[in-house]
Protein backbone atom coordinates (compact mmCIF):
# COMPACT_ATOMS: atom_id res chain seq x y z
CA UNK A 1 0.00 0.00 0.00
CA UNK A 2 1.25 3.68 -0.69
CA UNK A 3 1.12 6.73 1.37
CA UNK A 4 -1.04 7.93 -1.81
CA UNK A 5 -3.52 4.84 -1.16
CA UNK A 6 -3.30 5.83 2.12
CA UNK A 7 -4.62 9.04 2.05
CA UNK A 8 -6.95 8.09 -0.79
CA UNK A 9 -8.81 5.88 1.84
CA UNK A 10 -8.71 8.14 4.61
CA UNK A 11 -10.24 10.44 2.66
CA UNK A 12 -12.83 7.74 1.29
CA UNK A 13 -13.67 6.80 4.52
CA UNK A 14 -13.77 9.99 5.98
CA UNK A 15 -16.45 11.31 3.37
CA UNK A 16 -18.93 7.68 4.51
CA UNK A 17 -18.37 9.07 8.22
CA UNK A 18 -19.91 11.84 10.08
CA UNK A 19 -18.16 14.86 9.76
CA UNK A 20 -18.74 15.26 13.71
CA UNK A 21 -16.11 12.32 14.25
CA UNK A 22 -13.47 13.11 16.04
CA UNK A 23 -9.57 11.76 14.95
CA UNK A 24 -9.45 9.20 17.24
CA UNK A 25 -12.54 7.68 15.64
CA UNK A 26 -11.67 7.85 12.37
CA UNK A 27 -8.37 6.03 12.89
CA UNK A 28 -10.23 3.37 15.26
CA UNK A 29 -11.92 2.85 11.26
CA UNK A 30 -9.14 3.07 9.73
CA UNK A 31 -7.61 0.75 11.76
CA UNK A 32 -10.16 -2.51 10.96
CA UNK A 33 -8.36 -2.77 7.59
CA UNK A 34 -5.11 -3.55 9.52
CA UNK A 35 -3.82 -7.51 8.74
CA UNK A 36 -5.18 -9.10 11.88
CA UNK A 37 -1.97 -10.34 12.50
CA UNK A 38 -0.74 -6.73 13.21
CA UNK A 39 -3.92 -5.56 15.00
CA UNK A 40 -3.71 -5.22 18.92
CA UNK A 41 0.15 -6.21 18.58
CA UNK A 42 1.48 -4.37 21.99
CA UNK A 43 4.49 -2.50 21.78
CA UNK A 44 7.58 -3.90 21.85
CA UNK A 45 8.24 -4.50 25.22
CA UNK A 46 11.86 -3.25 25.39
CA UNK A 47 10.87 0.14 23.41
CA UNK A 48 7.84 0.67 25.73
CA UNK A 49 10.28 0.64 28.89
CA UNK A 50 12.68 3.06 26.82
CA UNK A 51 9.86 5.28 26.80
CA UNK A 52 8.62 4.65 30.45
CA UNK A 53 12.25 5.17 31.70
CA UNK A 54 12.46 8.06 29.59
CA UNK A 55 9.40 9.55 31.00
CA UNK A 56 10.25 8.69 34.45
CA UNK A 57 14.21 10.23 33.40
CA UNK A 58 12.27 13.53 32.64
CA UNK A 59 10.55 13.65 35.89
CA UNK A 60 13.79 13.91 37.73
CA UNK A 61 13.80 10.17 38.54
CA UNK A 62 17.26 8.15 38.65
CA UNK A 63 16.75 5.63 36.10
CA UNK A 64 19.24 2.93 35.20
CA UNK A 65 18.18 1.48 31.64
CA UNK A 66 18.64 -1.78 31.17
CA UNK A 67 16.39 -1.68 28.73
CA UNK A 68 17.98 -1.13 25.13
CA UNK A 69 20.91 -2.52 24.43
CA UNK A 70 22.00 0.88 23.12
CA UNK A 71 25.64 1.58 22.95
CA UNK A 72 25.85 4.66 25.88
CA UNK A 73 29.34 5.92 24.29
CA UNK A 74 30.22 8.18 21.90
CA UNK A 75 30.46 7.48 18.06
CA UNK A 76 34.02 7.45 17.75
CA UNK A 77 35.51 10.14 15.28
CA UNK A 78 36.71 8.65 12.88
CA UNK A 79 33.33 6.89 12.26
CA UNK A 80 31.97 10.68 11.96
CA UNK A 81 34.71 11.77 9.66
CA UNK A 82 34.01 8.95 7.08
CA UNK A 83 29.99 9.27 7.20
CA UNK A 84 30.56 13.69 7.39
CA UNK A 85 32.93 13.17 4.11
CA UNK A 86 30.63 10.47 1.94
CA UNK A 87 27.54 12.42 3.00
CA UNK A 88 26.99 13.44 -0.59
CA UNK A 89 26.78 9.80 -1.86
CA UNK A 90 23.30 9.50 -3.06
CA UNK A 91 23.21 6.55 -5.46
CA UNK A 92 21.55 2.98 -5.00
CA UNK A 93 23.83 0.53 -3.32
CA UNK A 94 24.27 -2.94 -4.66
CA UNK A 95 21.44 -4.84 -2.68
CA UNK A 96 23.73 -7.66 -0.89
CA UNK A 97 25.60 -4.48 0.36
CA UNK A 98 28.90 -3.32 -0.70
CA UNK A 99 31.57 -5.83 -2.24
CA UNK A 100 34.33 -3.97 -0.02
CA UNK A 101 31.85 -4.29 3.22
CA UNK A 102 31.28 -7.92 2.23
CA UNK A 103 34.91 -8.76 1.92
CA UNK A 104 35.98 -6.79 5.27
CA UNK A 105 32.99 -8.68 6.70
CA UNK A 106 34.41 -12.16 5.20
CA UNK A 107 38.58 -10.77 6.73
CA UNK A 108 37.23 -10.36 10.24
CA UNK A 109 35.63 -14.04 10.32
CA UNK A 110 38.68 -15.37 8.75
CA UNK A 111 40.94 -13.90 11.40
CA UNK A 112 38.92 -14.14 14.52
CA UNK A 113 37.13 -17.03 14.45
CA UNK A 114 38.92 -19.51 11.32
CA UNK A 115 35.47 -19.47 9.83
CA UNK A 116 35.59 -19.38 5.62
CA UNK A 117 33.04 -17.51 3.97
CA UNK A 118 32.99 -15.95 0.69
CA UNK A 119 31.42 -12.38 -0.21
CA UNK A 120 28.76 -13.92 -1.66
CA UNK A 121 27.37 -15.46 1.60
CA UNK A 122 27.61 -12.16 3.24
CA UNK A 123 24.24 -9.78 3.14
CA UNK A 124 24.39 -6.51 4.91
CA UNK A 125 21.23 -4.94 6.32
CA UNK A 126 20.36 -1.79 8.10
CA UNK A 127 19.95 -3.95 11.32
CA UNK A 128 19.26 -7.73 12.40
CA UNK A 129 15.67 -6.88 13.89
CA UNK A 130 15.39 -6.13 10.19
CA UNK A 131 17.42 -9.21 8.64
CA UNK A 132 15.87 -11.52 10.96
CA UNK A 133 12.24 -10.78 9.88
CA UNK A 134 13.46 -11.06 5.89
CA UNK A 135 14.61 -14.62 6.91
CA UNK A 136 11.43 -15.66 8.89
CA UNK A 137 9.33 -14.28 5.74
CA UNK A 138 11.97 -16.19 3.27
CA UNK A 139 11.83 -19.85 4.83
CA UNK A 140 9.13 -21.59 5.52
CA UNK A 141 8.98 -23.43 9.33
CA UNK A 142 7.81 -23.29 13.07
CA UNK A 143 9.93 -21.01 14.91
CA UNK A 144 11.73 -22.44 17.64
CA UNK A 145 13.20 -20.26 20.81
CA UNK A 146 15.11 -20.58 23.95
CA UNK A 147 13.36 -18.98 26.80
CA UNK A 148 14.44 -16.04 28.13
CA UNK A 149 15.02 -14.80 25.03
CA UNK A 150 15.01 -11.09 23.30
CA UNK A 151 11.77 -9.91 23.02
CA UNK A 152 11.04 -9.78 19.24
CA UNK A 153 11.13 -13.26 17.42
CA UNK A 154 7.92 -14.24 18.60
CA UNK A 155 5.94 -10.99 17.09
CA UNK A 156 8.12 -11.26 14.09
CA UNK A 157 6.66 -14.91 13.86
CA UNK A 158 3.12 -13.84 14.96
CA UNK A 159 2.92 -11.57 12.14
CA UNK A 160 3.64 -13.92 9.30
CA UNK A 161 0.96 -15.96 11.01
CA UNK A 162 4.06 -18.79 11.94
CA UNK A 163 3.57 -21.25 14.39
CA UNK A 164 5.80 -20.82 17.77
CA UNK A 165 7.51 -23.72 20.09
CA UNK A 166 9.10 -22.18 23.06
CA UNK A 167 11.74 -24.52 24.72
CA UNK A 168 12.37 -23.70 28.48
CA UNK A 169 16.15 -23.30 29.56
CA UNK A 170 17.03 -23.05 33.56
CA UNK A 171 19.99 -22.68 35.73
CA UNK A 172 20.52 -26.22 35.53
CA UNK A 173 21.61 -26.39 31.68
CA UNK A 174 23.39 -22.61 31.88
CA UNK A 175 20.47 -21.04 30.34
CA UNK A 176 21.40 -22.91 26.66
CA UNK A 177 19.03 -25.41 24.53
CA UNK A 178 20.14 -28.52 24.55
CA UNK A 179 20.54 -31.18 21.59
CA UNK A 180 18.29 -33.87 23.38
CA UNK A 181 15.50 -31.06 23.65
CA UNK A 182 15.49 -30.34 19.87
CA UNK A 183 16.03 -34.21 19.13
CA UNK A 184 12.76 -34.41 21.07
CA UNK A 185 11.28 -31.56 19.82
CA UNK A 186 11.82 -32.55 16.19
CA UNK A 187 10.94 -36.15 16.44
CA UNK A 188 7.29 -35.24 16.49
CA UNK A 189 7.57 -34.58 13.11
CA UNK A 190 11.38 -34.98 11.24
CA UNK A 191 9.88 -33.79 8.04
CA UNK A 192 8.45 -30.49 9.09
CA UNK A 193 11.24 -27.30 8.37
CA UNK A 194 11.51 -25.53 11.71
CA UNK A 195 14.06 -22.02 11.97
CA UNK A 196 16.03 -22.51 15.49
CA UNK A 197 16.98 -19.05 17.00
CA UNK A 198 20.38 -19.64 18.90
CA UNK A 199 21.63 -15.97 19.74
CA UNK A 200 24.59 -15.79 21.75
CA UNK A 201 25.23 -14.02 23.95
CA UNK A 202 22.20 -14.73 24.47
CA UNK A 203 20.34 -11.55 25.76
CA UNK A 204 19.11 -11.71 28.19
CA UNK A 205 20.89 -14.45 30.02
CA UNK A 206 24.30 -13.49 28.45
CA UNK A 207 25.65 -17.05 27.88
CA UNK A 208 26.87 -18.89 24.95
CA UNK A 209 26.84 -21.72 22.88
CA UNK A 210 30.63 -23.13 22.31
C1 LIG B 1 19.46 -10.25 20.47
C2 LIG B 1 19.10 -9.03 19.67
N1 LIG B 1 18.85 -9.17 18.36
C3 LIG B 1 18.54 -8.09 17.60
C4 LIG B 1 18.47 -6.80 18.16
C5 LIG B 1 18.11 -5.65 17.26
O1 LIG B 1 19.18 -5.28 16.59
P1 LIG B 1 19.21 -4.14 15.47
O2 LIG B 1 19.22 -2.84 16.21
O3 LIG B 1 20.50 -4.43 14.74
O4 LIG B 1 18.00 -4.30 14.60
C6 LIG B 1 18.75 -6.63 19.51
C7 LIG B 1 18.68 -5.29 20.11
O5 LIG B 1 18.86 -5.11 21.30
C8 LIG B 1 19.06 -7.77 20.29
O6 LIG B 1 19.34 -7.65 21.59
Amino acid sequence: MTVQDVDIRLSTEKSEQNPQDGPRKQLRHFEKHLNLNVRGLPVSATLGINEQSNLLRGMGRDIFKLGLGQSPFPVPAPVVEELQANAHQKDYLPVRGLPALQEAVCGYYQRTQGLDFQPKHIMVGPGSKELMFILQLSYYGDLVIPTPSWVSYAPQAHIIGRHVHWLPTSRDNNWLMTPQELEKLCSNDPSKPRIVILNYPNNPTGCSYT
